[in-house]
């Protein structure tokens, strides 16, 4: 019965393929993308009403992910941080976004002690409340983010969170 032997062994052989492959999907999809939303372009994120936020002085949020690998989901975990500045009434933007991630080396970045400017303390680079940088240590001004309004009398202000290359001249989205 050679035809039947050979038979029940292709089967046999599709079936631990087949078991492989399940095995090996998630696992490839943590390879390409093991932070999930860390790395990639992120959804817009609700961070606060805009009457929250006061004209000219920058707040901090953190941004909050779930993460995940290919077979365990670990509790929610800030991924990053997010400066906000409410513009002066009638401004063409309402509110600037930036992400706190330092574009020298990525260290956060937080406000000078003197609360006029931004400043990392890694190495001294220092940006204004625009995001322009102040002084040469950065290769470029902080990583704008954009924002949406909701359109309530108060409205809800969304970001969408993305990581970028450091050290580049010009804004990189992480790969
Ligand atoms: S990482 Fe911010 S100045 Fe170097």
């Amino acid at each position: 019965m050679p035809n039947r032997r050979n038979f029940f062994r292709l089967g046999a052989v599709g079936l631990v393929n087949l078991f492989a492959l399940a095995l090996a999907v998630p696992g490839l999809k943590y390879l390409l993308d093991p932070l999930g939303k860390r790395s990639g372009s992120g959804d817009f994120r609700k961070l606060a009403r805009l009457g929250q936020l006061k004209i000219g002085e920058p707040q901090a949020f953190a941004i909050l992910a779930e993460r995940r690998d290919a077979w365990v989901k670990y509790p929610t975990e800030p991924v990053g941080s997010v400066w906000l500045v409410r513009q002066p009434e009638g401004s063409p933007e309402p509110v600037l976004a930036f992400t706190a991630e330092c574009p020298h080396l990525g260290c956060p970045v937080n406000l000078a002690p003197d609360r006029k400017t931004f400043l990392c303390p890694c190495h001294q680079a220092a940006f204004g409340f625009d995001g322009k940088k102040l002084n040469d240590v950065p290769p470029r001004g902080m990583d704008r983010l954009p924002v949406e309004l909701s359109t309530e009398a108060d409205p809800e202000v969304a970001v969408k969170f993305e990581r970028f290359q450091p050290q580049t001249a010009e804004k990189k989205p992480l790969a």
